[in-house]
């Protein structure tokens, strides 16, 4: 086991998650709508990249794409369509290189149509994209449509498919221009029999209540898991085995205090881990390494001014009912929208335990 840092791992370079992988799996055979959600850095997508690889062992065509930063509906039939174009050009052995999405799309009608398969539905839809893409028909017009593509494609062939939509809170962004797109969506979603939809994010204030608020469109629509940070055993087992793999031990003193900082988070312990070994076991090597710093820094220089003061406030296990600012319920519920803060026994934690560490130590010291 080696230790990578930042990148999505694939199946063969994760440790364990094997549960919750196997319940992406299951899901798939039941066609159980699934949120496989978290805070950040936990391997969310790594979880689903494996389950992927593993479905697709079995021949199974997963399309999986990612929501994050999309601004309208071209952005978000886009992703869709690339996806379904590579997952089935995969399968089919068909190859476009880096192409731009409407001219992947004429390659991809004509290729399966020389290679003799009828995708009648999915090439109605995708012809009517087309007439988007060249303004012939309006977003509105073809919404429906685009919802439906994988639905189609999966009657075309006469398989069932899986869907994974990473990221997928910033699905709000489309409900400014078409406010019933969730309603839409779930009811879609519904009477799809062929797919199987799988959804993730980490903006956990907002996927709770997207998804388990009662007068929202998805309420009790999807079962949810959350992904965690690695149990304390694990971590030191995660740690000790990344280490060995570089033939290196370092004492357990030192692998606790990286415990102790990170609370298991899997991606600052791999972080950790390259710092271990680059550094002979000496803490301080992660301590002062700039990568999480940066990392941390553009996180928190998004925030309001007023959000970056309770964040430190609360990062110094100041109680709520003693803080004196302004709004503050409402300050502290975008934190919590964001996956930024959560409420542990009556209190209110950082969900990152390095971010906590970060500011009280380094940051603090730059002001
Ligand atoms: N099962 C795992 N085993 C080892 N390392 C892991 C595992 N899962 C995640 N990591 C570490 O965490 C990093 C981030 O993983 P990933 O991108 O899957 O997380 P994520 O939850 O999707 O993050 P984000 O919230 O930023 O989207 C990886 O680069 C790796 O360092
Ligand atoms: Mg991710």
């Amino acid at each position: 086991m080696k230790f990578i840092f930042g990148r999505e791992l694939n199946l063969g370079e994760i440790y364990d998650r094997e549960k919750e992988i196997n319940e992406i799996i299951r899901s798939f055979d039941t066609r159980q709508p699934l949120a496989v959600i978290g805070y950040r850095r936990m391997g969310k997508s790594s979880i689903l990249n494996a389950a992927k690889s593993l479905l697709e062992n079995n021949n199974v065509i997963v399309v999986k794409f990612n929501l994050e930063g999309i601004l309208n509906l071209s952005d978000y039939s886009n992703r869709l369509i690339n996806s379904l174009i590579d997952s089935i050009s995969q399968k089919y052995k068909l190859k476009y290189y880096k192409e731009e999405i409407r001219r992947k799309l004429n390659m991809f009608i004509g290729s399966i149509e020389q290679i003799g398969l009828k995708f009648n539905n999915f090439e109605f839809t995708l012809k009517r994209y087309n007439d988007f893409l060249e303004n012939r028909l309006k977003a509105s017009e073809i919404i429906e449509n685009i919802i439906d593509l994988p639905e189609k494609f999966a009657e075309d062939l006469n398989i069932k498919i899986m869907v994974m939509i990473d990221e997928f809170q910033y699905i709000r962004m489309l409900k400014e221009p078409f406010p019933y797109i969730l309603r839409l969506m779930r009811s879609k979603f519904n009477e799809h029999k062929n797919v199987n939809y799988v959804i993730s994010g980490s903006e956990m204030g907002i996927l709770n209540e997207m998804l388990n608020s009662k007068n929202e469109p998805f309420y009790a629509f999807f079962k949810t898991i959350e992904i965690k940070s690695f149990s304390h055993g694990q971590s030191i087992d995660f740690l000790m085995a990344g280490l060995k793999t570089d033939g290196i031990k370092c004492n357990h003193e030192i692998l606790e205090k990286i415990y102790n900082i990170t609370s298991g988070i899997p991606a600052w312990l791999n972080l950790a881990g390259i710092d271990l070994i680059n550094g002979k076991c000496d803490v301080n090597y992660f301590l002062k390494d700039a990568t999480y710093k940066n990392i941390i820094n553009f996180e928190l220089n998004s925030l309001t001014k007023n959000e970056m003061t309770l964040m430190k406030l609360l990062s110094e296990d100041i109680p709520m009912k003693e803080i004196k600012l302004s709004n503050k319920y409402r300050v502290l519920k975008s934190l919590i929208n964001k996956g930024l803060v959560f409420n542990i026994n009556d209190k209110y934690e950082l969900s990152d335990s390095l971010v906590k560490y970060y500011i009280n130590n380094a940051y603090a010291g730059k002001k």
